[in-house]
């Protein structure tokens, strides 16, 4: 395959110089409308290509493969996360997947900060009372949150978000604990002065924060199931970034409503929104799946995607590819 004449289908709108230098480069599909396409039209689409430039909300799984036949080479993933994407199935079709690691991962960080200061420090609540006409002057005992300072963080899947996480948390005067399946490179761990706890369970019974890092893959769905969920201390808060199916939402909703836990703030969601119970809570904060959503970060996705393609069809292997039973790292 050569990168002249190649065909690249495109399943959703893309920041416009990506979408510009990709048609410049390639025998380009665009998609023009900010709807996702259905499963029919997603798979009429990826049919008549050699690489589809996919991304998450397209379920790509075994029946995809199976229907799209056998020009489709290559699912150049636009984000990190490939839970949508049957890796093995594809390996069994003979299709390469690629995805979009590290670039998102500052901006990730971010927003996981961000949710970490907002829920104990009570910042949509403080926003909200003063629109909705409740703020009624200074007072000694109104709006109380908790401290960041000193408190301890429990990061789960200490990888490039979780990494960028750390550096932040530190700078807040928060300690910093991790539980991965290995412990990290010791010279990363020393620097952000790490605790790395091979147990989950005793991590979650110790920390005040748990920010939910690790990607989600079978093994990891519903990692923080009730049983864990319940090991949290009471005042303790949950945070995620990464995906809403490691956590039971059901158990966390039910333990945030009475009382077993703080708070939480989430940008994502076991059933594409939070539940009904979620939203009705004062003490969690909701993001619409957006922390990656910085101009930047999105650019530089579509980059990635952009050099994955151009690799693959100069014939080298591209730089991002995933392999079929090896967590990705966000
Ligand atoms: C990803 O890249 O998988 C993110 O969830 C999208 O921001």
């Amino acid at each position: 395959m050569s990168a002249d004449g190649i065909k690249v289908a495109v399943t959703r709108r893309l920041p416009a110089t990506v979408e510009q230098r990709m048609s410049a480069l390639f025998e380009t599909t665009l998609h023009e409308s900010e709807k996702p396409l259905s499963r029919e039209a997603l798979i009429e689409r990826a049919r008549g290509a050699d690489v589809l430039a996919a991304t998450l909300g397209d379920r790509l799984d075994a029946a995809f493969f199976d229907a799209v036949g056998d020009r489709l080479k290559l699912v150049a993933n636009f984000g990190a996360g490939v839970d949508h994407i049957d890796i093995a199935a594809a390996d069994a079709h003979g299709v390469t997947v690629t995805n979009t690691p590290s670039v998102l991962a500052e901006d990730a960080a971010d927003m996981a900060m961000a949710l970490i200061l907002a829920v104990p420090r009570r910042l949509v609540e403080g926003v909200n009372a003063l629109i909705e006409g409740r703020f009624e002057g200074w007072s000694p005992t109104w709006m109380l949150g908790r401290r960041v300072r000193g408190k301890k963080l429990g990061i789960i899947g200490l990888g490039r978000v979780g990494e960028a996480i750390a550096r932040r948390a530190r700078a807040f005067g928060l300690s910093i604990h991790y539980h991965n399946r290995q412990p990290i490179n010791p010279h990363i761990e020393e620097a952000l002065e790490a605790t790395y706890w091979e147990s989950l369970d005793q991590m979650l019974a110790h920390v005040d924060i748990v920010s939910v890092n690790c990607p989600h893959t079978p093994a990891t769905f519903h990692l923080l199931s009730r049983r864990r969920l319940e090991l949290m201390p009471p005042h303790a808060y949950l945070v995620n970034v990464s995906r809403g199916e490691i956590v039971d939402e059901t158990a966390l909703a039910d333990l945030i409503e009475s009382g077993r836990l703080a708070g939480a703030g989430l940008d994502v969601y076991e059933r594409g929104g939070p539940n009904e119970k979620l939203l009705s809570l004062p003490n969690v904060v909701l993001l619409p799946h957006m922390a990656s959503a910085t101009v930047e970060s999105r650019i530089e996705m579509g980059e990635r995607v952009i050099i994955n393609i151009k690799m693959f069809a100069d014939g080298h292997r591209p730089p991002d590819r995933v392999i079929s039973g090896l967590d990705v790292d966000f």
